[in-house]
């Protein structure tokens, strides 16, 4: 199935309570073949009234932060673990993300990326291991069925905590160098 066809099979999603709360739901937007897919937490204020993933403020240091690392955003999948609006942006909880993960799963089967990025403890922990600690793992590569992840600071986080950014940074300049190796293969 190709990533409109599941976008369109669950664009009337009420698997979960947070379908409630939703204005829009937000698929996630990009390549629809990009080697490189990024998941943040869920849809904010901004995302849940326009549709769209990382518009607001945390998605202006996101572009940014792709920019700098010369990475367009439009060449790349930007989701969520979950794809509605959280009431009052709090983080979506275990058993929503568990629910919302089949659509993440088929989106991952369409697009077949090989570079997985976590923004973030809550897709971090939903994916790559349910204890991780974002400040001790994040920058690490992680390998399953030959994907690579990383889990890196969200940029809502880094709005907060600006001293993280040095090591976003660093962590992006290796996301960088990972996709650039897979385009010149
Ligand atoms: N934060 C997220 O985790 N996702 C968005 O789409 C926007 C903000």
């Amino acid at each position: 199935m190709d990533l409109e066809a599941v976008h369109r099979r669950y664009a009337d999603c009420i698997r979960c309570p947070l379908h409630a709360g939703r204005t829009r739901i937000v698929m996630g937007e990009g390549n629809p073949h990009s080697p490189l897919l990024f998941v943040g937490e869920g849809p904010g204020a901004d995302e849940d009234r326009q549709g769209r993933p990382f518009v607001g403020r945390a998605g202006q240091l996101l572009n940014r932060m792709l920019e700098a690392a010369e990475i367009p955003r439009e060449e790349v999948f930007i989701t969520n673990i979950v794809k509605c609006r959280p009431p009052g942006n709090r983080t979506p909880k275990e058993e929503e993300m568990e629910t919302c993960k089949t659509i993440l799963r088929e989106q991952f089967i369409a697009i077949r990326p090989r570079l997985l990025i976590t923004l973030g403890s809550a897709p971090t922990r939903a994916l790559i291991d349910p204890r991780a600690r974002i400040t001790r793992i994040r920058g690490q590569w992680f390998e399953r069925k030959g994907v690579r992840m990383m889990p890196t600071f969200h940029p809502a986080y880094l709005l907060r905590n600006p001293a993280g950014k040095r090591d976003a940074w660093e962590d992006f300049q290796a996301i960088r160098d990972a996709y650039r190796a897979i385009l010149a293969e």
